[in-house]
């Protein structure tokens, strides 16, 4: 019989304790906690196994501040960062982030070089790119976690308005993620009908605008840090789907080679997530005005990753 798998968390902040969360509540996998900071991934990663016998689940969880204990890991969710504070873009989080996820990166590609890699640290997509970078790994398994999360908040947004089972609703988000990232309501649907038959225009562009401004909405809330509940569960939907072979379709943010005009840069797009990462990039039609936000979000990226010299 095959071996549990393995998924190495690093950053044991926020986002990630709650990612190690989901996972051992879903019985997903053995989780490695990392962190810089001694006693915190040891600590959350006891805390959690202490829970294991109440909630019934069989999964070794381990706390290290080193990287031995990650090796052959099969997927790692980098988490590793600073989160935004009030008044801070993620932008701001530029240099010190590229930082700690290239050197993060550079230790995991060492321990598991076979792994999938799931960023979550921010600047979102140009982190994905140090990482893609700093690990030498092939395109498919170098992965954002981003979209995810954008269209949680738009179904979330869509089920109140509509007053329906959040369960009926699908969105689709695509771009960096910034505030310039594209919600786009023409595809989003509700039990198969695009919601652009059943709200008016006035709703659906608050509601666009509601998700494209909702990591600040919640920074505004908090703060003193960023979401990590739906962050969390964003990355283990992407892990499960490769993990499990279940080829969903997510947008991710992906290294985007021509697909959709744009090059050597990763941006969110639909994608097929399977046993190899990354299978398939799916490629559909936008009006002209759809395109020219993709473009300007992609832009956006690109500068990023100008400072970056990358
Ligand atoms: P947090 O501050 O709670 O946790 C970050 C953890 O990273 C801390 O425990 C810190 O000690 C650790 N860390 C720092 N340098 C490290 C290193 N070199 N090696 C290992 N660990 C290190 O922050 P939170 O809320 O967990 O957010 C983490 C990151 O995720 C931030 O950059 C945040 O902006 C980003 N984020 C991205 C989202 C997305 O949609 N892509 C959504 C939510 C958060
Ligand atoms: C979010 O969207 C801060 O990127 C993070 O919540």
């Amino acid at each position: 019989m095959a071996g549990r798998n393995k998924i190495t968390v690093v950053g044991a902040g926020n986002v990630g304790a709650t990612a190690a969360h989901w996972i051992a509540s879903k019985e997903l996998a053995d989780v490695v906690l990392v962190d810089i900071v001694e006693g915190v991934p040891q600590g959350k990663s006891l805390d959690l196994a202490q829970s294991a016998p109440i909630d019934g689940f069989d999964v070794k969880l381990v706390g290290a501040n080193s990287y031995e204990e990650t090796a052959g890991s099969d997927v790692v969710i980098i988490t590793a960062g600073l989160p935004r504070k009030p008044g801070m873009s993620r932008d701001d989080l530029l240099k010190t982030n590229s930082d700690i996820v290239g050197s993060v990166t550079e230790e995991i590609a060492k321990h598991s070089p076979d792994a999938v890699i799931i960023i979550v640290s921010n600047p979102l997509d140009a982190m994905a790119q140090v990482a893609f970078v700093r690990s030498g790994f092939p395109k498919n398994r170098v992965i954002g976690m981003a979209g995810v999360l954008d269209s949680a908040r738009m179904r979330c947004f869509l089920a109140e308005a509509l007053d329906v089972s959040v369960e009926n609703v699908t969105a689709f988000v695509l771009g960096g993620h910034g505030d310039t990232m594209v919600p786009l309501p023409r595809y989003s649907t509700c039990a198969g009908i695009p919601v652009t038959e059943l709200l008016p225009e006035e709703k659906i562009d608050a509601i666009v605008d509601r998700t494209a401004n909702g990591g600040a909405e919640i920074v505004g809330l908090l703060k003193t840090g960023s979401a990590f509940y739906a962050p969390s569960l964003g990355a283990v939907e992407m892990a499960e789907s490769i993990l499990k072979d279940k080829k969903k379709i997510l947008p991710c943010a992906v290294y985007l080679e021509g697909e959709y005009g744009v090059n050597n840069l990763f941006v969110g797009v639909p994608c097929k997530l399977g046993k190899n990462g990354v299978e398939q990039i799916i490629e559909i039609s936008l009006t002209n005005d759809e395109r020219a936000a993709l473009q300007k979000s992609a832009g956006a990226v690109q500068e990023l990753i100008d400072v970056l010299g990358i």
